[in-house]
């Protein structure tokens, strides 16, 4: 979705604003653009494509000033191109603004402003927002509140950031709903505003966050929060931990490669601090989870998208098996206009990489609304699925940056293991050996992922095999089953490949018509509860001409003898297993696409964080 960068202080803004731009190449966009105050007007770059073409843009029209803000755009209202690119700037060029979202009643504003004589430069929705705040400011009002008067007249979520060459010493910045977050970075005299903290976090290490229906008044020297009616607010600055090294390629050619390399370390990091292997205890202290809470609790419903409600179905397995808790499992955007059955106590747990997905933060207000306790496992620190939740398990991954998540899918597979294992000791349904052995197998897993990724060169003679395939099923059972999903979504995310994942046991009513031998069928049979059954599956698609790849435990010398290839994984506790599973099946993904020459890192038509409904 949009990225957004500002920045006012005493050093030339337009080498700021690329590099936060840069920093947000990871999202996804289609265009680019920035603005800047320079001799007191304001001047735009704008270019479609890469950044790389803003770039070449600024290089060749060069522009400077001490004051600007920047955006990368995906877009909504509008094709791709240079003339719907952000900043929109007003009729007479005084105010310029980006966005993040969508104006919802657009066409009733700009009627309005067609009727008032406005022509509009471009396609888009945003538009619409600058001509609002300049008709208030010809008539005399002062930036502050025309941006305010126009901000009240939007529908939908939004992140808005503006300027004005009549009042050229601050920028003004709001965050309307759940458009994405807008944080507020403090410099040495300086200030930077940005949609996403990697924008930012080369400059600073301490930011406020604005919650929602806030505006911000940044000015060179500090900020002042207030609601969108001009009431002051408080606001707490944060201190934010993560290395903006970690944000860098190394040695891999790409950031998924990088992060699917990484999973070593995060898991070691996700279960660092919150496992006391002596005592075989869990702690999960930011979720403030105490024996009468858990045993009050009569139901669990997890809510996320994508790859985090893959990550949710194997929650439900886990927190069933161990905990002997009811879960539902929901899709965020299905959740939150469903009227849910939710009561006091139902714990709804929202899964959330990137923690600003607006389909997951608007089930999470629902849930709010019904009077459910609410959690949030996330990666984004500060981000508003955190802040708005009574409790939260950070992730502890560092930033993703491929937009095919990896590691943010394993950190929280195994948050959810322990949040499982933590309610089953605090409710008082394990034993003390059970419980101890189920918190020392956590000990495994980095090992046991180390394993899988030395078979990487393994993987790229399968994807050597399946590059040219046109379509791809891949089946898994029980707590496997959701990897088959996972495994499907990677490969058609960047790969662009169709590529299908689903219960195994289903086959036989519908999908095993479309087995023969083009179709290959990724098949999870790992040595665990449903081994039997994937035997016979393996059996059932053989029989009818199809190609089997099975991803099967080191030494099972007879699902190798009927499989064409296999992807081995190390022998895992099985409640564990989706952990290991999923590697090979990333590898998979990455090979294939980096052998059809693919952009693997920024997949078309995705974007890291879904900030839009
Ligand atoms: C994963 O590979 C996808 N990019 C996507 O499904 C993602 O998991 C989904 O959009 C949810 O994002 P979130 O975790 O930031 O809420």
């Amino acid at each position: 979705m949009c990225g957004i960068v500002g920045y006012i202080g005493p050093r030339d803004a337009v080498p700021v604003i690329l590099n936060g731009l840069k920093r947000l190449e990871y999202r996804g966009y289609d265009s680019a653009g920035l603005a800047v105050l320079s001799n007191r007007h304001i001047e735009i770059r704008r270019a479609s494509g890469k950044l790389s073409n803003l770039e070449s843009l600024v290089a060749e029209l060069p522009v400077s000033g001490r004051l600007a803000i920047g955006h990368t755009r995906w877009a909504t209202h509008g094709a791709p191109s240079a003339r719907n690119a952000h900043p929109h700037a007003s009729r007479n060029g005084e105010v310029v603004v980006v966005h993040n979202g969508i104006v919802e009643n657009y066409l009733e504003l700009r009627q309005e402003l067609l009727a008032d004589g406005v022509v509009f430069a471009s396609d888009t929705d945003t538009e619409t927002i600058v001509h609002l705040v300049e008709q208030d400011l010809s008539s005399g009002l002062g930036l502050v509140e025309s941006a305010c008067r126009a901000f009240r007249r939007l529908k939908g979520a939004h992140g808005i950031v503006l300027m004005s060459d009549r009042e050229p010493d601050k920028i003004v910045a709001a965050r309307i709903g759940n458009a994405g977050g807008v944080v507020i970075g403090f410099g040495q005299d300086e200030m930077f505003i940005a949609s996403d903290l990697p924008a930012i976090l080369d400059h600073t290490h301490r930011a406020v966050f604005l919650e929602s229906h806030q505006v911000a008044v940044v000015t060179q020297g500090g900020v002042t929060v207030q609601t969108l009616a001009g009431a002051p607010v408080d606001y707490q600055v944060h201190d934010l931990p993560w290395d903006p090294v970690a944000s860098q390629k190394g040695d891999h050619r790409h950031f998924m490669h990088k992060e699917i390399h990484e999973q070593v370390r995060s898991l070691a990091d996700t279960i660092a601090g919150r496992v006391d292997f002596d005592a075989g205890r869990i702690h999960l202290d930011t979720l403030s989870l105490s024996p009468k809470l858990a045993r009050s609790l009569h139901k669990v419903v997890i809510i996320a998208c994508g790859t985090a409600y893959h990550a949710a179905q194997v929650g439900k397995v886990l927190i069933e098996r161990i905990a002997h808790l009811p879960v539902e499992v929901d899709i965020a955007s299905e959740f939150r206009y469903r009227d849910p059955i939710i009561d006091p106590h139902t714990a709804v747990l929202a899964i959330s990489q990137s923690g600003e997905t607006a389909d997951t933060l608007a089930a999470m207000e629902e849930a709010r609304k019904k009077g459910a306790l609410l959690w949030s496992i996330v990666n984004a620190l500060g981000s508003q699925a955190m802040r708005i939740a009574d409790g939260f398990i950070s992730m502890q991954t560092g930033p993703e940056i491929g937009v095919a998540s990896t590691k943010a899918f394993t950190a929280p597979l195994v948050d959810l293991y322990m949040l499982a294992v933590l309610l089953a000791d605090l409710r008082g349904v394990v034993d003390s050996a059970n419980l101890r052995k189920l918190v020392s197998d956590l000990a495994l897993l980095p090992d046991l992922v180390g394993r899988c990724l030395d078979r990487e060169s393994e993987v790229v003679s399968v994807a050597q095999a399946l590059k040219d395939t046109r379509h791809c099923l891949y089946l898994g059972r029980g707590i496997n089953m959701p990897i088959a999903y996972e495994g499907a979504l990677k490969l058609k995310e960047i790969s662009y490949l169709h590529a299908e994942g689903y219960p195994a046991g289903e086959m036989k009513h519908g999908p095993i018509a479309l087995v023969d031998p083009d179709m290959p069928v990724v098949i999870l049979a790992p040595r665990d509860p449903w081994y039997e059954k994937m035997l016979s599956q393996v059996e059932q698609v053989k029989a009818r001409g199809g190609r089997v790849v099975a991803v099967a435990t080191e030494g099972d010398q007879h699902l190798a003898s009927l499989a064409d290839h296999v992807l081995w994984v190390p022998e895992t506790p099985w409640l564990l297993s989706p952990v290991v599973t999923v590697i090979p099946l990333q590898l998979l993904a990455y090979h294939i696409a980096d052998l059809r020459h693919l952009d693997v890192d920024q997949p078309r038509n995705l974007a890291k964080s879904v900030t839009v409904e």
